[in-house]
């Protein structure tokens, strides 16, 4: 297993400041909205566990080219560094307000999202996932060890109440075996390490105390423990039946919420680590085979090719088939709705199902 990590060394918020200041070539959505007059109204305000401005934004001042850049370093942090992360917020889900609905994953008697390639000719497999935080626990930058065994316990007991297809097996980190270890990387479901941006926000301090893998018996239901968030839910298959992939994530939230209680609130409906996955947290995607679309020239030259151009006219974020941060291969990429906060659960899936139809059709025709 990985090696044993102490806490990240925490650089000195002025430090900080003056390599984003200076920085030249960084389009990261911290750069933009820390302007020089927020940095100096919350440069020295602290949350009541003593979080930070440094804790939040460590990642994205010491890797430059960070998309979004910036952190909650914790729940409470949302409202003392509200002037920046705000900001951050509403240009990255674009909306007017910091402000979210309450949840509605519609009606699963009657929902019919169905399957979006029956033929399978293009969709490889699809993929919904929830992000959670456990109220009254800290983010990463101050979880203590005790804090993330605690965690990982009291998940492991809620496993026990979920419905008979979806029980399974729970995977610690800590003292993994070889042959087990091997197998989960050869399934990809292994969390690693290995994200310099995570890192860089305290996320794999004391690993990997306190962190797993759960998954059912048919491994089409995942749970992350004490990865980026507190828990990661995950519901995957190959093909493209949205709609089976989707109940099974909502009949596993039905049965762990009895048991676990979500940190939420009306601002940023339920709280993440990072911004981007606030409100919903909903991201739905899909490994698509796209290679004309992939290699077709943009209409505009703000997108490296038409895949990118159509993907932001619709809401949806392209990225490799590696995770984030990665290229993609031979044509097949991860595509999935860009916003969570400030729409349902349903509306979320419903931009995903909507752009990724938009997608095929446009491949189709080339
Ligand atoms: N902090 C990284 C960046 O700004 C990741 C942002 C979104 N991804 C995530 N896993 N939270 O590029």
């Amino acid at each position: 297993m990985s090696t044993e990590e102490k806490a990240y060394k925490k650089i000195p918020v002025e430090e900080l400041w003056e390599k984003l200041s200076n920085a030249k070539d960084c389009k990261s959505l911290l750069k933009k909205h820390l302007t020089k007059e927020r940095y100096e109204a919350l440069k020295d305000l602290k949350t009541s566990i003593g979080g930070d401005l440094g804790d939040c934004i460590q990642s994205g001042c010491i890797n430059l080219d960070s998309g979004v850049g910036i952190y909650a370093c914790d729940p409470e942090g949302y409202d003392t560094f509200a002037p920046v992360l705000d900001a951050v917020i509403k240009d990255y889900h674009k909306v007017e307000k910091v402000e979210h609905p309450e949840p509605c994953f519609g009606d699963m008697a009657t929902i019919d999202l169905g399957n979006l390639d029956p033929e399978g000719k293009m969709i490889v497999s699809t993929r919904v996932r929830v992000g959670r935080s456990h109220s009254g626990f800290p983010f990463p930058p101050s979880a203590t060890v005790d804090q993330r065994l605690e965690m990982e316990k009291k998940t492991v007991a809620a496993f026990e109440t979920l419905p008979d297809e979806l029980k399974g097996t729970y995977n610690s980190l800590k003292g993994m075996s070889k042959e087990v270890e091997t197998q989960l990387i050869a399934d990809h479901f292994l969390f690693k390490n290995d994200d310099r941006f995570l890192r860089e926000a305290g996320g794999y301090n004391y690993w990997p105390d306190g962190r797993g893998i759960f998954f059912s018996k048919d491994k089409k239901f995942l749970t992350w423990i004490n990865e980026e968030d507190h828990l990661r839910f995950i519901s995957m298959q190959m093909g493209g039946d949205l709609g089976a992939v989707y109940k099974r994530l909502v009949k596993a939230l039905e049965a762990l919420s009895k048991e676990l209680k979500f940190a939420h609130n009306k601002k940023c409906g339920f709280v993440t680590f990072c911004p981007t996955n606030l409100g919903t947290t909903c991201r739905a995607s899909v490994h698509i085979k796209v290679p004309k679309l992939a290699a077709a020239k943009a209409t505009v030259p703000d997108y490296k090719c038409l895949l990118d151009e159509i993907c932001a006219k619709n809401h949806l974020q392209p990225r490799g088939i590696h995770g984030e941060h990665t290229e993609s291969v031979g044509g097949v990429c991860d595509i999935s709705n860009k916003r969570r906060l400030g729409l349902t659960e349903l509306d979320a899936i419903m931009e995903m199902k909507n752009g990724i139809v938009k997608i095929m059709e446009a491949e189709k025709s080339l």
